[in-house]
């Protein structure tokens, strides 16, 4: 175990080819539910439904304490399950002890041997299961995970940033037909994180692994993710491809936790006319078209409504009428756009609005915002619930 294995391209295939046996699996979860009873009753995952397919990569974003780490360890069989069904391809797992579920986990405690190297940490599972070309497995799987120069090592000796990278490598190894990461890269700085998260997409790619991720971090959910599952509060608020859930938001919760610069909020009267729905923002600011449609939003002339804009879709320019009217409060140049803040009449918080790189404001400047209509997404003010 102490010789130096050099990877070629020749000992890579040869690993990948000695770890295809695990097929993935499609992982289903139907109304599961964690109600956590200690001195206080805790209702975790209050129902979720997901069915995710073989081969996919789903990201779990959501906030902390939302449920995203007890949905893994019931999926993985380290929490007992109060309610509902786990399936990993067609097979009832949520009563089966972890070791039968063929599940592998990366948690974010690492759970490192302490006596061991790196390099034994990573061999331990699969020797104990016999597996062949184990040694050439570790050996790809470290060099892709920039790991070469600490197989010798033992944990103590690593920061947090490359411990976690040996736990990402561990469960990775072990080729499992569902994988399961949670925060895999969260203690990582910035370059390394994003090298290892597109080192980690190219190898869920080669080997097929079914994967979770689980983060708080939008940036890694998007990048990452085939799908995404927004989870607030027990709940999965939308399940869609990136471009669904940032396109097409379910809620006020899902518009405003996905997109950077975050999108504008504001509060709006509805005025019904012909069948469509447009507001009038702030105190006689003007107003915004909408293609929400009055019969199926069940909208009344004059509801109160919030409106959500993203900084991305406003533009300036137009006439009085034709938009929200704002006032320059700051304008920011930044390499490939501009950031504009503008206040409102009537509304405490600023409008935000992306704006082209070559573009010039300056402060107390009167500009007219308007939006595409398609864009202008309109929420009931009370439930945050999408109208449309
Ligand atoms: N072992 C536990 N006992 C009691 N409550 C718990 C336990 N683990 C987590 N919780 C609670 O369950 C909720 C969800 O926690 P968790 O799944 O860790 O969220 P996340 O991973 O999204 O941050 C939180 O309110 C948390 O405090
Ligand atoms: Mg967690």
């Amino acid at each position: 175990m102490t010789s130096t294995t050099r990877t070629t391209s020749t000992t890579r295939s040869r690993a990948r080819g000695a770890t295809e046996a695990a097929a993935a699996q499609s992982l289903t979860l139907t109304d599961l539910v964690k109600v956590y009873r200690g001195r206080e009753v805790v209702p975790a995952v209050k129902g979720i439904n997901l069915a995710i397919e073989a081969g996919e990569l789903v990201a779990l974003l959501g906030p902390s304490g939302c449920g995203k780490t007890t949905t893994l360890r019931m999926i993985a069989g380290l929490e007992t399950v109060t309610g509902g069904s786990i399936r990993i391809g067609d097979r009832e797992v949520s009563q089966l002890p972890a070791a039968k579920r063929g599940v592998g986990v990366g948690f974010e405690s690492y759970a490192l041997y302490p006596p061991m190297s790196v390099r034994e940490n990573l061999l331990y599972g699969l020797k104990a299961r016999k597996v062949k070309g184990a040694e050439q497995t570790v050996a790809a799987i470290s060099r892709r995970l920039e790991l070469d120069d600490m197989l010798e090592l033992r944990p103590a000796g690593l920061s947090s940033g490359q411990k976690q990278r040996v736990a990402l490598a561990r469960a990775l190894v072990r080729n499992p037909p569902v994988l399961l990461l949670d925060e895999p890269l969260s203690h990582l700085d910035a370059s390394a994180r994003q090298r290892v998260r597109r080192e980690l997409k190219v190898l869920q790619r080669e080997f097929g692994y079914t994967t979770i991720v689980v983060t708080h971090d939008q940036v890694e959910a998007l990048s990452l993710a085939d799908r995404l599952a927004v989870m607030d509060a027990g709940v999965v608020q939308q399940f869609g491809t990136p471009d669904e859930v940032f396109d097409d938001p379910a809620n006020l919760f899902v518009a405003q936790f996905v997109g950077e610069p975050q999108i504008n909020v504001l509060r709006g009267i509805a005025r019904v006319r012909d069948g469509g729905v447009q507001v009038e923002i702030g105190a006689d600011a003007g107003g915004l078209e909408t293609t929400v449609d009055a019969a199926t939003s069940g909208l009344q002339d004059g509801a109160t409504v919030d409106v959500g804009v993203r900084p991305q879709d406003c533009v300036i320019g137009g006439a009085d009428g034709d938009g929200i009217a704002a006032t320059v409060a700051y304008f920011e140049h930044l390499l490939e756009f501009g950031l504009l803040t503008g206040t409102v009449p009537g509304l405490e918080d600023g409008l935000v609005v992306q704006t082209p790189a070559a573009d010039s404001y300056r402060t107390d400047q009167r500009v007219i915002v308007t939006a595409p209509p398609e864009r202008v997404y309109l929420f009931d003010a009370e439930s945050g619930d999408r109208l449309r």
